[in-house]
Parts: C-alpha cells; sequence; structure tokens
C-alpha cells in the first residue's frame, strides 16, 4: 500500500470522515425507488453513490463547525449541495455538452441509463437540493431557511454556475483574456464553493465579517480547484482522474493551461491557495483544515 505523507493522508482521513456522514443523509433524503418513476430514482442514485469528493459537504461542514452549528443542520446543507453539484455533473457530461462517458470511475448516467433518464434525474437532483433546504429540519428559522434557497439558487443560477457552463460552451468561439477565463471558472466551479463556504456563516447567522472573509477564501480556492481540473486534463490519468483526461484542448475550452502553459497555471493555483489559506488563518487552529485543504487540493491527481 502507498504510504502517504501525515499531513497529506491526515486530509484524506477527514475527507472520508465527512462523506460518510454526507452519505448517510444523502441516502435519507434521496427518494427510494418506487413505481413506475423509479427509473429516475435509479438514476439519481446511481450518479450520486458513485465515490465522490465530496468536497462541497467538506467545506459546509468545516465552515459550520467554525460557528457551532448543529451537526445535524450541516450536514442537511451539505447534502444539498452535493445533489446539486451531482446534477451539474450528469448534465455537464450529457453528449449535448462535454459528451463524456466516464464520471466517478464509472459510466457516466446517460450510458448507464438513457439520456432522457439522464436529464430527469438531473433535473430532480437540482430539485430535491431545494426541498432539503426549505425543510424544517434545516433549520428552524424560516428566514435563515429562505436565505439558504436564495443564496443557492443564486450561487447556481444564470449568473453563478450555469452561467459558467454557458461561457464554457462559448468559450471555443472566442480568445478569451485572462480575466474572462477567470470569471467563466469563478462562476462554473467557484459559484458552487462559494455557496458551500458559507453556508456556515448563514446557519450560524454569523457577522457580514465572516461572510465576507468565507467568500474570499471559496473565491481562490475555487479557482486553485479549477485551475488544478485542468492540469489533471492535460497531465493527469482517466484511471486516478475517474474520468476522460486531454478533452479541454481537444474541444477547445478556454483554461488556464491553455492561455498560460503548465507552468505557469501551476504556479497561479498556487499562489490563489495560498492567498486562501492566509485568508481563514485568523480563525485559528478551529480553520486548520480549511487552511490546508487548498494546498491538498490542487495537488490531487483526481
Ligand atoms: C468536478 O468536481 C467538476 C468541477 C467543478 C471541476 P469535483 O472534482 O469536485 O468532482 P467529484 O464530486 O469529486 O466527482
Ligand atoms: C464542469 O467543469 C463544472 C460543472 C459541472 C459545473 P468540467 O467540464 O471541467 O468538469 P469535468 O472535468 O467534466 O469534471
Ligand atoms: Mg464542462
Ligand atoms: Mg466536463
Ligand atoms: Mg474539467
Amino acid at each position: 500500500m502507498m504510504t502517504l505523507p501525515i499531513e497529506k493522508q491526515g486530509f484524506t482521513e477527514a475527507l472520508q470522515a465527512a462523506a460518510r456522514e454526507v452519505e448517510e443523509v444523502l441516502d435519507a433524503v434521496l427518494p427510494q425507488p418506487t413505481g413506475l418513476q423509479g427509473r429516475v430514482q435509479d438514476a439519481m442514485r446511481y450518479a450520486v453513490f458513485a465515490g465522490g469528493k465530496r468536497l462541497r459537504p467538506f467545506l459546509v461542514l468545516q465552515t459550520a463547525a467554525l460557528f457551532g452549528v448543529p451537526k445535524g443542520r450541516a450536514l442537511r446543507v451539505a447534502a444539498a449541495v452535493e445533489v446539486l453539484h451531482t446534477y451539474s455533473l450528469v448534465h455537464d457530461d450529457l453528449p449535448a455538452m462535454d459528451d463524456d462517458d466516464l464520471r466517478r470511475g464509472r459510466p457516466t448516467t446517460h450510458k448507464q441509463f438513457d439520456e432522457a433518464t439522464a436529464i430527469l434525474a438531473g433535473d430532480a437532483l437540482l430539485t430535491l437540493a431545494f426541498e432539503i433546504l426549505a425543510d424544517p429540519q434545516t433549520h428552524p428559522s424560516g428566514a435563515v431557511r429562505a436565505a439558504l434557497v436564495t443564496d443557492l439558487a443564486r450561487h447556481s443560477g444564470s449568473n453563478g454556475m450555469i452561467g459558467g457552463q454557458m461561457i464554457d460552451i462559448e468559450a471555443p468561439n472566442h480568445d478569451f483574456s485572462l480575466e474572462q477565463v477567470a470569471d467563466l471558472q469563478r462562476r462554473k466551479t467557484g459559484a458552487l464553493f462559494e455557496f458551500s463556504s458559507q453556508a456556515g456563516a448563514r446557519l450560524a447567522e454569523a457577522p457580514d465579517a465572516d461572510w465576507e472573509r468565507l467568500g474570499d477564501y471559496a473565491r481562490d480556492l475555487g479557482l486553485a480547484f479549477q485551475i488544478a481540473d485542468d492540469l489533471i486534463d492535460v497531465l493527469g490519468t482517466a484511471e486516478a482522474a475517474g474520468k476522460a483526461v486531454g478533452k479541454d484542448q481537444a474541444m477547445g475550452k478556454a483554461t488556464f493551461v491553455s492561455l498560460y502553459g503548465v507552468e505557469r497555471a501551476t504556479a497561479e493555483a498556487e499562489r490563489l491557495a495560498e492567498r486562501a489559506s492566509q485568508t481563514v488563518a485568523d480563525y485559528g487552529p478551529a480553520a486548520h483544515l480549511l487552511g490546508g485543504l487548498p494546498l491538498f487540493l490542487i495537488g490531487r491527481e483526481g
């Protein structure tokens, strides 16, 4: 067995522990396949229980812990963002989008089922996210629940993640500047990281300064994370990544790597990761994992 350096091992274990906890909640909130609609519910479960890293849940749990938010509430928000993220992957892989056959080390949902089922499963995961947030079990205050719903809608909507996906599709027809690529990536990937990192502050009704600080952290982390994803596409293997590699260039995608080359893109990811860590340093030991996460994530292979 490969031995990881202690620090790396610590993160891997912390992520796995968070994944186990959120997966219990995911199992409880995902509908059990029943009746003639069972096929779409099977596809929802297939897409969700495929061993993703559960990073967005991890961010929710870690930021919620900073403010002493009851774990059960944080886990529900974590489950909500994970089902929404999973929907975005199911649709991202469709033939009309990135046309991928492999995701999380398994056939993509449209390959395993069919395109219509994958579209419906994505739609149902998206709507389920809001059902989870709106449920009183998520927070006793209706105002906090409504704020979470609004936050997630804004971050996943046409000026957030979906906006980023639209720009990503448009990119091959344009000559994007670095600023435009950064904007694309902030929306496509950064927006859900931002929601996840600020969710703890929202659940705790924390002061604006915490909200701002966690937003700054998430924007740098999200961009560093997406640059690392683009580097994996160029340098990685499908086996480690659990998805096809070498596709961005083939599809003419605009990425930091296509603009900067590998070396400068790597340096930029490191700079952003360092800055993200600094941003949460004021929280002290409580933010130890949040502080180390950016550097850990840019060193990943999948
Ligand atoms: C993949 O996200 C899509 C991007 C935003 C790059 P993740 O790398 O978090 O995918 P999973 O959830 O671990 O499969
Ligand atoms: C997808 O970005 C981001 C979202 C699903 C919102 P990519 O297309 O780069 O993600 P991968 O590489 O397929 O995971
Ligand atoms: Mg894509
Ligand atoms: Mg893709
Ligand atoms: Mg990618």
